[in-house]
C-alpha cells in the first residue's frame, strides 16, 4: 500500500502551499489560447452527439428538474440553484453550440438576475439579504459560466467585469479574514484562480495587484496536503485540482509547478487510470480493479483540466488522454438518447442495477447525488470549445481535438482564416481538412501518440510521412484555400491490467464485449419524473453469456464504413459503430458477486466448452461489459 500512499500524498500535494518564496512580476503566458465559445462549432456525428445532448437530460433539464430541494445552501431559490451548480456552467456553451434559442434565453435571464442582485458589498448569490453563511465556492461555476458569455457576446463585458471586480474585492477582504472558505471552496481554489486569470488577461483595467493577491491568497488558504488524511477527500476534487498546479504556475513562474502537475497526472493514472482513459474514483481513489466505479463528473472535469494543462505546458500527453476520455468513458456513462446517466461506470459492468443501496449503477435522472446531473452537461460543449487553439502569438492556429469541426478565427496578423473538418473519426483514420485564409501561416494538428505509419497529403500531392514536433504537424497554409488528407493508422494494442488481464485499444478507441449485441436490450424501467416522461430510470441486465477468456494473439480489426458515409444516429449505442474486433474466446468459470458486480477476471482460467469467436465493439457503446479480459492461447 506504500506506493498508493505516495500517489495519494503526490496527487494530494497539489494543496500544499508555499508562500512568500515567489517574487510575483505577472501572470506567465500559456503556451496556447483557447478561442471564444462559438468560435469553433461541431459538424458531422459530433454535432449529432451535441443536438442528442441537447434534446435529451442535458437540453431539457432546467425546464423540469431543480435541484433546489436537496441543497440548504441555495435557500430555495431556483435562480441560483440553476446558477450555481455548475448547470449554468454546461447550459452556456451547450446553448451557444447547439444555437437553441430556449437555452441561451434561460441563461441571458440567469446572469441578468445574479448580477442585478448582486448587492452593495459585492455578493451575488442566494444569501443576499440573509443571515446565511457565505461561501465562496458556489460562485465559482456560475463565474465560469459569465466569462464564456462575455467571450461569445462582448457586449456583455462591461456588465460582467464590473460585477466581478465588486465580488473580487469582497471576496479578497473575506479571505484576509479567514472568511468564506468552506471545504469546496478551499479544495477548489484554483477555479477562481481561473476567472482571476482571465480578469488579468483580458479586462485587467489596473487591478493587477488585487488580482495577483487574490490569486496568492486563494492558494494559501487552499487545502494543505495533510487533508489527505481527511475521509471527506475525494475524486471529483482530485479532477478539478488537476488545474492547481499550472494555475499557480501562471503566477508563481515556479517551473517545479509544471513539473509536479506532469507527475500528478502521471502518478494518478498510474495507480488509478482505466482503459476507457479516465480514473477509478468511486467517491475515493479506487485503485484498479475492474468494477471499481467512475464518476460522471470526475469524466466531465477530467476532461476540462486536461484541456487547461495543455493550453498552459503544451505538453501533448494531456490532450491525448482527454481524447481517449471524451470517446470512451464520456460516452459509456450516458444512454445513448442522452436522457439517463449514471452516476458509477465500471470497465467490467455486467448489470446497471439498483443495489439497494447504493443506487449509484443504474442509469437515470439522478442516481445517487443529483451533482452529475447538473454537472455533466459540460463534458461535450467544453470538449468542443478546446478543440482548436492558437499560439500564444496568435499567428497560428491548431487543431487538438481530432474529429469533424468548424472554426473561425482572425489570427493577429489580420488574417482571417475557416478550417473545415470532414470525417468521422475516430471511427476512421482519415480526416479531410479545407483551410481558407487571405494571407499564408502555418497551421498545426495535433498527431496523437498512437499513431504509425500516418501520411499527409496537402492538395493533392502525394502522401508523405508525418512529422509531428511536440505532437504538433506543421501545415503550410497558403493565402486562399489549401486541402489536406491525414490518414492515421494505429496498430491494435493490449494494456496489462490486473490479475493477468487485458484491455483492447486501437487508436482512440477502447473495445469492450458487448452483452447485448446480439440480444435486445433488456432494460426495466424504475422510476419516471413525474414531469418528464423521457427522464427514465433504467435497469439493465444480463442476457447473454459474458464469462469469456481471450487469446490477444488472434484479435483482428473489423472496419464497414457507413456506405451512406454518415455514422447513425445515435453512435454510441448497441452495435451501431462502423469498427469492432473479433477474437477467439472460450468459455470459463467466472462468477458474480451477488447479482450485480462480476468478480476479479479469473487468471489463466482453464476453458469450460469449445473455443468460439466474439466480436468486441467500442467501449462507449457497450453500456453493459466486460472490457478487462482473462487470457487464455487458442488451440
Ligand atoms: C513539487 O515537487 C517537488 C519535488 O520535485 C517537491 O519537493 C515539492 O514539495 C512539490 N510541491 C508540491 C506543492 O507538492
Ligand atoms: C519553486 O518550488 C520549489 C518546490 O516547491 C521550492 O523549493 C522553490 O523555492 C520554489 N522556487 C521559487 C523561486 O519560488
Ligand atoms: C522581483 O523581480 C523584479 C523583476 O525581475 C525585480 O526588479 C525585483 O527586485 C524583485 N523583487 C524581489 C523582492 O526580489
Ligand atoms: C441561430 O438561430 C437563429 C434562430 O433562432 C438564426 O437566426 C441564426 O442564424 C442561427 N445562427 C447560426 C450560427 O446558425
Ligand atoms: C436587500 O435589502 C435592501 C434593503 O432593504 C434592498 O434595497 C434590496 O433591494 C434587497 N436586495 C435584494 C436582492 O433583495
Ligand atoms: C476533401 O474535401 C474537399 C472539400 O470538400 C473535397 O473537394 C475533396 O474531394 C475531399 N477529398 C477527399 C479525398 O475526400
Ligand atoms: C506500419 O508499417 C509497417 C511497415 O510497412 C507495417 O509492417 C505495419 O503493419 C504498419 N502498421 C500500421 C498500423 O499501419
Ligand atoms: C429482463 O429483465 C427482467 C427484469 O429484470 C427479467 O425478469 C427478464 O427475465 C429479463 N429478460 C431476459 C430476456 O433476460
Amino acid at each position: 500500500m506504500a506506493h498508493l500512499k505516495s500517489a495519494f500524498l503526490l496527487v494530494l500535494g497539489i494543496f500544499s502551499t508555499v508562500l512568500g518564496q515567489t517574487n510575483i512580476t505577472g501572470l506567465a503566458p500559456k503556451q496556447f489560447l483557447s478561442l471564444p465559445l462559438g468560435s469553433i462549432l461541431p459538424t458531422g456525428w459530433l454535432h449529432d452527439q451535441l443536438m442528442l445532448q441537447t434534446n435529451g437530460l442535458a437540453g431539457n433539464e432546467h425546464l423540469f428538474y431543480d435541484y433546489v430541494s436537496d441543497t440548504d445552501w441555495i435557500g430555495g431559490d431556483s435562480f441560483y440553484s440553476t446558477a450555481e451548480e455548475g448547470k449554468f456552467n454546461g447550459m452556456v456553451p451547450n446553448g451557444v453550440l447547439a444555437n437553441n434559442s430556449g437555452i441561451i434565453q434561460r441563461t441571458q435571464e440567469l446572469l441578468d438576475y445574479v448580477l442585478a442582485n448582486q448587492d452593495s458589498t459585492g455578493w451575488m448569490g442566494p444569501e443576499v439579504n440573509t443571515t446565511k453563511p457565505r461561501f465562496l465556492w458556489g460562485r465559482y461555476p456560475f463565474m465560469f459560466g459569465a466569462i464564456q458569455m462575455v467571450e461569445n457576446n462582448p457586449d456583455l463585458t462591461d456588465k460582467v467585469v464590473a460585477a466581478l471586480y465588486k465580488f473580487v474585492t469582497l471576496a479578497n477582504a473575506m479571505i484576509k479574514n479567514n472568511e468564506g472558505l468552506d471545504e469546496w471552496s478551499e479544495a477548489r481554489w484554483q477555479d477562481f484562480v481561473i476567472t482571476l486569470q482571465w480578469l488579468y488577461d483580458f479586462h485587467p483595467d489596473g487591478n493587477e495587484d488585487l488580482l495577483l493577491d487574490t490569486m496568492l491568497q486563494l492558494k494559501s488558504t487552499g487545502l494543505p496536503w495533510e487533508l489527505v488524511f481527511d475521509p471527506q477527500w475525494h475524486g471529483v476534487n482530485i479532477a478539478e485540482s488537476l488545474k492547481a498546479f499550472p494555475a499557480a504556475y501562471r503566477f508563481t513562474h515556479n517551473q517545479s509547478d509544471l513539473d509536479n502537475a506532469s507527475a500528478a497526472w502521471d502518478i494518478l493514472f498510474q495507480y488509478h487510470g482505466r482503459p476507457s482513459g479516465i480514473f477509478g474514483a468511486d467517491e475515493y481513489l479506487a485503485g484498479m480493479e475492474a468494477v471499481r466505479g467512475t464518476e460522471l463528473c470526475i469524466v466531465v472535469e477530467t476532461m476540462f483540466s486536461g484541456s487547461y494543462l495543455y493550453q498552459v505546458t503544451g505538453d501533448p500527453k494531456y490532450v491525448d488522454r482527454v481524447e481517449r476520455i471524451a470517446y470512451n468513458a464520456l460516452p459509456a456513462e450516458l444512454t445513448g438518447d442522452f436522457w439517463s446517466r449514471q452516476y458509477l461506470q465500471q470497465q467490467n459492468q455486467i448489470a446497471a442495477k439498483n443495489m439497494n443501496p447504493p443506487y449509484s449503477n443504474v442509469f437515470g435522472l439522478e442516481p445517487n447525488y443529483p451533482c452529475c446531473t447538473v454537472n455533466h452537461p459540460q463534458g461535450w460543449p467544453k470538449f468542443i470549445t478546446n478543440a482548436f487553439v492558437t499560439t500564444a502569438d496568435q499567428s497560428s492556429l491548431a487543431q487538438v481535438y481530432l474529429g469533424p469541426f468548424q472554426t473561425t478565427t482572425t489570427l493577429t496578423t489580420g488574417n482571417p482564416v475557416t478550417v473545415t473538418v470532414n470525417t468521422i473519426y475516430p471511427f476512421s483514420d482519415s480526416l479531410n481538412t479545407t483551410i481558407t485564409a487571405t494571407k499564408a501561416f502555418t497551421y498545426y494538428v495535433r498527431i496523437p501518440s498512437w499513431v504509425v505509419n500516418g501520411t499527409i497529403s496537402i492538395n493533392d500531392g502525394s502522401s508523405t510521412p508525418l512529422s509531428p514536433k511536440n505532437g504538433l504537424q506543421a501545415v503550410q497554409a497558403s493565402a486562399g484555400t489549401t486541402v489536406f488528407i491525414l490518414n492515421l493508422p494505429a496498430e491494435v494494442t493490449t494494456e496489462s491490467r490486473p490479475h493477468g488481464s487485458i484491455a483492447v485499444h486501437r487508436g482512440p478507441l477502447h473495445y469492450a464485449f458487448d452483452k447485448y449485441v446480439l440480444v435486445p436490450r433488456n432494460s426495466s424501467v424504475l422510476t419516471d419524473n413525474a414531469q418528464q416522461p423521457l427522464a427514465q430510470d433504467l435497469e439493465l441486465d444480463a442476457t447473454a453469456v459474458w464469462q469469456y477468456a481471450i487469446d490477444p494473439t488472434t484479435l483482428q480489426f473489423v472496419n464497414n464504413p457507413p456506405t451512406s458515409g454518415t455514422l447513425p444516429s445515435p453512435v454510441f449505442d448497441s452495435g451501431l459503430p462502423p469498427l469492432s474486433m473479433t477474437v477467439t474466446a472460450c468459455p470459463i468459470d467466472w462468477p458474480e458477486a451477488g447479482d450485480t458486480f462480476v468478480t476479479s477476471p479469473p487468471t489463466n482460467p482453464a476453458c469450460t466448452g469449445t473455443q468460439t469467436t466474439i466480436a468486441l465493439t467500442p467501449y462507449g457503446a457497450a453500456k453493459l461489459r466486460i472490457s478487462e479480459f482473462p487470457v487464455f492461447t487458442a488451440q
